[in-house]
């Protein structure tokens, strides 16, 4: 059933204002909700695209007590970093607001408050975690434990990041405060729930009967809950953060951040436009929630599930939500700093906003969780972006300007060919794949329909050579660069959703400023003699040594998690001093090394330890060259009983210090120490 709608609600999921925004959230939410609306806007329909930080809740309260700082410094801080971000990307929101602004407690109560005077809420007294020595309640991410479903040790009170299911904080195995890490223990506390339950028929039928066409990794997890059976819900939370609960008596008790956060579209709606009813109210406005999987259970049962007994507000029209992306390999984290932020991003390449929006729509996370890698990354920056669009429309520009300085020629109408004609067809039949697939949000297809209009440009030029026939056929070469500019012209309109900063200097090369979906696959959007500007490079080729340096910053980061997450061994049993003082360790030199033959590990070192030059075997030939050691000070334990290597007596051992990989270190005095120093 496609409704005919007059104007459209466009929500991309609010980002919690506790870090900076990553690849991951582009690939998966902005940019896909960004071709979209680029789109519609395109095709002059009235569409709004609203978005904010999500400053409530539980991941900024923990990273404020973390850091020894309020929320509030928090969420001022990731806010002006997200929305830096976003901009600087051409996310084009037409809001982007916060869920700690006055509308915003304003709506969000008065939606509460509907719902309590209609007595939609059971109000009920449970037993919640708390933690005795931080005196709080441990709601939500305040708890961690082992999830009883897949065992993943680190899973919050409200969600097991590993298998994607969400949880009470009671269903824990072994929960610990992750304010203190004590065990909690439980006390009685009173809380407002959204009886879900009541909800479950609606919802069936709204989601499984009348929303097939939704994406299959959406409906099927709304098929899943469903099919477990609603539970009732809190909305409400002990914690000081947040919008309080507006009711007599709820002192100390906030609104969830998961009730109050999508209220925050309708809040940031109200903040853009006085006529904000018509985007939230009206049967003819297609309301559309881009979002990320861990949100769909939200967005697609919760939110309808308040909306509807609310009353008065339209429901979501699709929910196209994305699966995750990966990087080189991994899942994302931001606790283990494994991401490419945006931010810094833009330090290392500037200006290359584009080649970052097209790798990760050419590789969305559209149907499964996928992987960016930097070698993808160069590989389509090059092989793509600079040697089929860039290579096109430069071509063209740079021709134009030999043959013509920059005006466009009159064409010849004789010299119009079949295949001239038949360009413009397919590029009219690549316009309305494009629609279909951005319509029916499959967004990595539609760049790919896009991308083969520059192809069908290159191939054009290719077989036409106008560079070969212009002294001897120039009326024939007029047509070609004619078709041509007018190809160049429908890339800049068709590339305007998937790549808003390149189409722009695509218009700028052309000289024009307008841009219509509806121009696409047009013989005519630049009349002859329309004079066109100079060349400049859209694109530029990424070198292998710029890969290798992210390469080697992913790795570092590596490196630094593996020593911070690997444990120390636990200590051995004391000894006495006396037993100690029997050791013999000093500072050593050494004078000469090589590989012990038929050994992987073993090198013979010649030590000068001052009391005498000494030979010791040491098993370090897998870590170090010769070469590299000779010269070095070492520790020597020097009264270590001789014993017999690969029959060569070694008289001691160098003392090393043991990596979490494996990997050795020598251990060395920081100042040079005469040999013979002793080590005490
Ligand atoms: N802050 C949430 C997250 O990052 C998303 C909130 S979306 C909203 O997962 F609908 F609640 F706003
Ligand atoms: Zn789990």
């Amino acid at each position: 059933m496609s409704k005919n709608f007059k104007r459209y609600t466009v929500t991309a999921a609010l980002p919690y204002a506790n870090g900076p925004v990553h690849i991951g959230h582009l690939a998966g939410v902005y940019i896909p909700a960004d071709i979209y609306v680029r789109y519609l806007r395109l095709q002059k329909k009235d569409v709004i695209y609203v978005c904010g930080s999500d400053e409530h809740g539980v991941p900024i309260t923990l990273k404020a007590q973390k850091e020894g700082v309020t929320p509030q410094e928090i969420v001022d801080r990731y806010n002006k970093i997200i929305k830096d971000s976003f901009k600087d990307f051409g996310i084009s929101f037409d809001i982007y607001s916060r869920t700690s602004s006055k509308t915003h407690a304003e709506t969000s109560s008065e939606f509460f408050r509907k719902l309590y005077d209609k007595n939609e809420f059971i109000e009920k007294t449970s037993e919640q975690f708390y933690d005795a020595d931080a005196k709080q309640f441990l709601a939500d991410r305040y708890i961690t434990g082992t999830c009883p479903h897949c065992g993943n040790d680190k899973a919050y009170g409200d969600q097991c990041e590993a298998c994607g299911t969400s949880l009470n904080a009671t269903d824990l195995i072994n929960p610990k405060s992750a304010v203190t890490g004590n065990t909690p223990s439980l006390k009685e506390t009173n809380h407002w729930f959204l009886p879900l339950d009541k909800y479950q028929p609606f919802l069936q039928k709204w989601i499984l009967e009348d929303h097939k066409e939704w994406k299959p990794n959406v409906y099927g997890q709304c098929k899943s809950w469903l099919d477990l059976g609603l539970q009732p819900r809190a909305v409400s939370r002990d914690l000081d953060w947040g919008v309080p609960v507006p009711v007599k008596g709820a002192e100390g008790k906030v609104l969830y951040v998961w009730f109050d956060a999508p209220i925050g579209y309708i809040s940031a709606t109200k903040e853009l436009t006085t006529d904000w009813e018509k985007y939230w109210k009206s049967d003819d406005t297609k309301l559309v929630h881009f979002i990320g999987k861990d949100n769909i259970v939200f967005h697609c049962i919760v939110f309808p599930a308040m909306l509807k007994a609310e009353g008065s507000y339209i429901l979501p029209d699709n929910v196209p939500a994305n699966e995750f992306l990966n990087l080189e390999g991994d899942k994302i984290s931001t606790s283990r700093n494994w991401a490419v932020w945006l931010h810094e991003y833009l330090l290392d390449f500037p200006e290359k906003q584009d080649v970052l929006r097209y790798v990760l729509t050419a590789n969305a996370p559209e149907t499964k969780d996928n992987d960016f890698t930097w070698k993808d990354f160069q590989d389509r920056n090059n092989n793509e972006l600079v040697a089929i669009l860039g290579n096109f429309v430069n071509r063209v520009v740079v021709l134009t300007n030999k043959y013509y300085n920059g005006i466009i020629p009159e064409p010849e109408p004789q010299e119009f060919l079949a295949i001239d004609k038949s360009i413009n067809d397919d590029i009219v039949q690549i316009k309305e794949k494009i629609e279909k697939n951005i319509e029916t949000y499959h967004f990595r297809e539609a760049l790919k329909e896009a991308m083969n209009i520059a192809r069908i440009g290159n191939k054009y030029l290719t077989e036409c050579e106008p560079w070969k026939i212009i002294n001897t056929n120039p009326d024939r070469v007029k047509n070609i660069m004619y078709l041509s500019l007018q190809i160049t012209a429908s890339l800049s309109q068709a590339f305007e959703p998937f790549l808003p900063f390149t189409s722009k200097r695509i218009r700028e090369m052309l000289n024009i400023t307008d841009v219509n979906w509806n121009n696409i696959g047009k013989c005519n959007i630049l009349k002859p003699l329309h004079k066109i500007n100079s060349p400049s490079l859209l694109f530029s080729k990424i070198e292998d040594v710029e890969i290798e340096a992210q390469i080697n910053k992913l790795m570092e980061t590596k490196k630094t998690n593996s020593l911070s997450q690997t444990k120390a061994k636990p200590q051995k049993e004391n000894i006495s001093f006396d037993d100690f003082s029997k050791i013999d360790i000093r500072v050593g030199t050494i004078l000469e090394a090589e590989n012990v033959p038929k050994t992987k590990k073993l090198m013979k070192l010649t030590i000068d330890i001052g009391i005498d030059k000494r030979t010791v075997v040491s098993g370090i030939a897998e870590y170090f060259k010769p070469e590299d050691v000779v010269g070095k000070q070492v520790s020597v334990l020097v009264n270590l009983a001789p014993r017999n290597l690969k029959g060569i007596e070694s008289q001691g051992m160098i003392l090393m210090a043991e990596n979490a990989d494996g990997s050795l270190s020598f251990v060395q005095p920081t100042i040079k120490v005469f040999n013979g120093g002793e080590i005490k």
